[in-house]
């Protein structure tokens, strides 16, 4: 008989401080600018926000779409996100699960991402899930880590990645069939060990 284990919540020590460090506050907000500067949203679109956390980088995009459906597997992550309903300024899902074992029965106009691809093992796997997820002509905007040295992070969260090699994550996003692909810097995470290189990658199905 197979029984199924508990999922393991790798943020339940690292939610309710979450918000508090303004390093990761000030990243999120540079992603969202320059998802901003880069994608053309509008008031009638509905995205997802895969990995959405607490929702900081989903707070920054709302006022620009008609809605957002926010993928977290965290419980403790998604209960903040709940905490924030009202002060987020479009309609917001939230549904709590591990994308990568199941799926959403619905297409979107765009998927944003930030700091979440290094916590999935199979990069390809996800991004041929998110141009299943895509509307035709649908978009992509996807942030994370630059290659580091495995420094970044001091606790277990669940890490499959020490960040990305740029043109390794294209020609995946290629082979998967995204189109007018682009890679850019977002900006840099100081930590008092290190400078870690954050890109941005925005593409269409
Ligand atoms: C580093 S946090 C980033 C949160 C937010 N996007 C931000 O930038 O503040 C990564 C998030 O991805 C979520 N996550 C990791 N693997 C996931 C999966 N397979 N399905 C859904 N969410 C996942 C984690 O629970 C966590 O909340």
């Amino acid at each position: 008989m197979h029984i199924s284990q508990p999922k393991k919540d790798f943020f339940a020590n690292k939610a309710k401080e979450y918000d508090q460090k303004i390093s990761t506050r000030n990243n999120v907000s540079n992603i969202a600018s320059c998802i901003l500067k880069e994608v053309n949203y509008s008031k009638n679109m509905h995205l997802m926000d895969f990995g959405s956390g607490t929702g900081l980088l989903l707070t920054e995009i709302a006022p620009h779409v008609n809605s957002i459906t926010a993928v977290d597997v965290s419980k403790s992550m998604t209960a903040i996100l709940k905490e924030k309903r009202n002060e987020i300024d479009c309609s917001l899902k939230i549904r709590e699960i591990d994308l990568t074992k199941e799926t959403i029965n619905t297409t979107f106009d765009g998927i944003i991402s930030s700091m979440t691809l290094h916590h999935i093992k199979d990069t390809k796997g996800i991004l041929q899930k998110f141009y299943t997820l895509l509307k035709t002509d649908g978009s992509i905007a996807l942030s994370d880590l630059d290659s580091e040295d495995g420094s970044f992070h001091t606790e277990d969260t669940g890490v499959f990645h020490f960040g990305f090699n740029r043109d390794t994550i294209l020609q995946i996003a290629k082979s998967v069939g995204f189109r007018e692909l682009k890679i850019q810097t977002v900006g840099n995470i100081e930590k008092p060990h290190g400078n870690y290189g954050v890109f941005l990658l925005t593409g269409k199905k």
